[in-house]
């Protein structure tokens, strides 16, 4: 496993449910993970993951982050001849270059927002000038969920942009607002097929009501009451187009291809393509998973997944991310943290933690993220809340809204 966050926590918790897995390790891993697998520091540069493998004789790597995807881990370590869960770098593109996904989205004729690109500041800032607001600015490149504006005035346009292009190399994407409910719809992918995950639903901004800058992901409910009709809509106009257009263009996609949409009056649209599993979505997704997540990553990685092995308990999951004072900005780090005892169905997953001597540590921008499973949302949430005044995180920063932008409401066990 490669990663060190709340979904690489996630996803080493739900291995320990796979019965095909005798040993997990973990690089970097985090003190949550190392409760579960072994883990071990050390270079994250695709060669040095390579030989880490080789060395450690593992049968199978996950890999978690966009990162290591998108600098070419995959088609490395698959050169040594290990299989791995996770896109090459051609198909990490996907999400790594925003300017190339949206071309590709057009190609293939697979829903999204209008849009044009810029790789210079003076034609963004003429364009954007001449637009109706709200308009959305993104920068183009890979900025974990937090290089994306969505600006109401032309002041913020300007900021965003001008923040975009104080970095040499940089390009942007400008696209029209859409409305609607966003959802998380996550594949497994196997390089021709695309499998549905249950579709979940984050919460971006770190404030209530959705206001103040984006996050990498504040909270998450699952399922999201997808209909029947929406689902096979996104499985024929989206996730299929996608996967014969990455085929066609010898770049077959295989690992979890997140699929950002917003339910628009005109059906479906792509926000934006991912090509990893969503942070907090994983930790949302994956205690309802059912299936094997080895055999599961196995058969991606082999090109050889039924859809039969994709299974998903009932009921409900819901999460609610504790982020550091001063996220996303500049995080303070160094809090101490106190976890309770869980109990069935609730976990904590650490993203941003250290140890200092004995102590648990706050060391980065979302800390932990408190999943519950229940029959219903709102009992899954009653129970996330309930155990929040239990941790021991001072001046944690969490949102008492995730589930509300559906109508949902946390209901006490
Ligand atoms: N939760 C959004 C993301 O993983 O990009």
């Amino acid at each position: 496993m490669i990663g060190s966050g709340g979904r690489e926590h996630a996803i080493v918790d739900a291995l320990t449910r796979s019965v095909s897995v005798s040993e997990i390790v973990c690089t970097p891993g985090n003190p949550g993970v190392a409760a579960l697998a072994r883990c071990i520091a050390g270079s994250q540069e695709p060669q040095a993951l390579a030989d880490l493998a080789v060395r450690e004789a593992v049968d199978l790597v996950i890999v978690g982050p966009e990162g290591p995807l998108a600098a070419g881990v995959t088609d490395v370590i698959s050169a040594r001849g290990i299989p791995v869960f996770g896109p090459s770098r051609a198909a990490a593109r996907l999400e790594g270059d925003k300017t190339w996904s949206k071309a590709f989205m057009v190609r293939h004729g697979v829903p999204t927002a209008r849009f044009r690109s810029f790789g210079a500041l003076g034609p963004a800032l003429a364009y954007v000038s001449v637009q109706p607001l709200p308009l959305v600015v993104k920068d183009a490149g890979l900025r974990a969920g937090k290089g994306v504006s969505i600006c109401t005035n032309m002041d913020q346009a300007w900021v965003a942009l001008r923040s975009i292009f104080a970095e040499s190399g940089a390009s942007a994407v400008i696209e029209e607002f859409m409305p609607g409910q966003e959802v998380s719809v996550l594949a497994f992918a196997d390089g021709t097929r695309a499998v549905q995950m249950l579709a979940a639903q984050d919460h971006k901004t770190i404030f209530e009501h959705d206001q103040g800058p984006m996050t990498g992901g504040m909270g998450v409910v699952c399922p999201y009451p997808l209909s029947g009709a929406d689902q096979q809509l996104i499985q024929q106009s989206i996730l299929d187009p996608v996967m014969r257009g990455m085929a066609a263009e010898a770049t077959p996609f295989a690992g979890v291809l997140y699929a950002g949409l917003m339910l628009t009056p005109q059906g479906p649209q792509v926000v934006e393509f991912n090509a990893r599993f969503g942070d907090p979505e994983a930790q949302a997704l994956l205690p309802l998973l059912t299936g094997d997540l080895a055999q599961i990553a196995l058969s991606c990685a082999s090109g050889t997944l039924d859809p039969a092995q994709v299974t998903f308990a009932g009921g409900a999951s819901a999460v609610v991310v504790l982020a550091a004072p001063g996220y996303p900005g500049h995080p303070e780090t160094g809090h101490p943290l106190t976890l309770p005892e869980t109990g069935p169905d609730v976990r904590i997953y650490q993203a941003g933690t250290a140890m200092q001597g004995d102590q648990l540590v706050s060391a980065g921008g979302r800390v932990l993220a408190v999943q519950a499973s229940a029959e219903t949302l709102p009992l899954a949430l009653g129970k996330v809340y309930g155990l929040l005044p239990e941790i021991g995180f001072e001046g944690a920063q969490f949102r008492r809204d995730i589930g509300a932008r559906i109508g949902l409401h946390p209901e006490p066990a």
